[in-house]
């Protein structure tokens, strides 16, 4: 069994789908979904894996908060799971810099709790155990035009409170490995977009946005600089790591595809125009410049050679073409969006499970 945090959420469930379809073929290893369904986990992204609306397969889902450690302790004697991967967090910046006490308290004290099961855990089934931390390129802080890329040895400088709390993060797995010889993996990944994304991040937000008719913001000036990853291409680095990766070390994984987010939109409107024309104009008739965000990183760039070289990773989509299914798979998903929207979504648990939240654990963990 592997056990994956934040598995509703945009990434964890594409992971956890990634999982479920390289796993097919093979002897099916169990994945223990950990999530405290928060406004950004959904469990209808893990609608595929589940059997006729319930988790009895492949698939368990426990709906717990990383932050309880009595939860954490109680789940502890129930399952021995030979990996963690751990993608549940706080993740928006915007938000960190409205409330940044939640970042503090799920992206360190959280991953405290999990790096302490993780020793139990090691202790129990030996070195073959492996604690996996998925982190962020923005623990390295703001880059200038000219500056080179991120590298797994660039010192962190971060800028905001969602990164402050994943580089605090990053320094606990490290201090963990080093102190108790825990078996650890760091990741630290650039900016991912693609299906199942929470639609207050920038792609999900502008498609969204267009097809509605409503204003694309722009924060400032608009030459803000990502580094773009198809999410599928994150989840097999991931694998890969989990894999092959030496125990102790960072990987950086990145899309080498620096946008600014005025080349982002215009992608975008684009795509729209010939996808899906509008009786007039262009969508970029929509694209407004607003305030700027405080604190606002002006560069981020991962160069991914020692993933690339060591592992032998490296993206399988180019930004178009992971625009491409991504603006398609918006298009042909409004439902899950107008849920989302509407927040019928956090109903799911009831419509789908005939059980109010806190039933479904029980429900679920044999
Ligand atoms: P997300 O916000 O879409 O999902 C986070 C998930 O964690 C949600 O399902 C949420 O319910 C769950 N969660 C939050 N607090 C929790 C708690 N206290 N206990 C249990 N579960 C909790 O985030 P995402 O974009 O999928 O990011 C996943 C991970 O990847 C994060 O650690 C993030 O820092 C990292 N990351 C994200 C990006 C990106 O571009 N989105 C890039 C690099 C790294
Ligand atoms: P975001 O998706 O929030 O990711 P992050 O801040 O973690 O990189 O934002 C990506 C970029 O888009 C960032 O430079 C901020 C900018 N942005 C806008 O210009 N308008 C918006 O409405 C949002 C949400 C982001």
């Amino acid at each position: 069994m592997i056990l994956v945090t934040g598995g509703a959420g945009f990434i964890g469930s594409n992971f956890v789908l990634e999982w479920c379809r390289k796993t097919a073929s093979q002897e099916a290893e169990t994945v223990l979904v950990l999530d405290a369904l928060t406004y950004a986990g959904n469990l209808e992204n893990l609608h595929a894996v589940s059997e006729g609306g319930r988790f009895t397969g492949q698939v368990l889902f426990s709906q717990t908060d990383i932050r309880d450690v009595k939860a954490i302790e109680s789940l502890a004697k129930q399952h021995r799971p030979r990996a963690i991967i751990h993608f549940a967090a706080e993740s928006h910046v915007d938000r960190s810099i409205h409330g940044p006490r939640v970042f503090i308290e799920t992206n360190v004290l959280g991953t405290l709790n999990l790096l302490q099961w993780g020793r139990q855990l090691q202790d129990e089934l030996g070195d073959c155990f492996r604690f996996l931390h998925v982190s962020t390129d923005e623990v390295y802080g703001s880059l200038n035009h000219d500056d080179p890329a991120f590298c797994e040895t660039t010192p962190y400088a971060p800028n905001s409170p969602y990164s402050a709390s994943k580089a605090a993060s990053d320094h606990l797995v490290r201090a963990w490995h080093h102190s108790f010889d825990l078996k650890t993996l760091t990741t630290n990944c650039s900016n991912n977009y693609g299906p199942f994304q929470f639609p207050e991040k920038l792609i999900p937000l502008l498609i969204t946005r267009a097809i509605e008719g409503k204003s694309l913001p722009i924060y400032g000036d608009g030459l803000n600089v990502r580094d773009w990853l198809y999410v599928d291409d994150h989840c097999k680095g991931i694998l890969r790591v989990l894999e092959n990766g030496k125990v102790g070390e960072v990987y950086n994984i990145g899309g080498n595809a620096e946008r600014t987010n005025l080349d982002v939109v215009e992608a975008i409107c684009s795509m729209l125009d010939g996808l899906r024309p509008k009786a007039s104009g262009s969508y970029r008739d929509q694209i407004e410049f607003v305030r700027d965000r405080p604190g606002h990183d002006r560069r981020y760039a991962i160069d991914a050679s020692k993933i690339r070289q060591e592992l032998g990773w490296t993206p399988e989509e180019n930004f178009d073409s992971g625009l491409r299914k991504t603006v398609l798979w918006y298009l042909e998903n409004t439902a899950w969006v107008s849920r989302v929207q509407s927040g019928a979504y956090r109903d799911w648990l009831k419509t789908n499970y005939h059980s109010d939240s806190t039933g479904l654990a029980n429900a679920v963990n044999p």
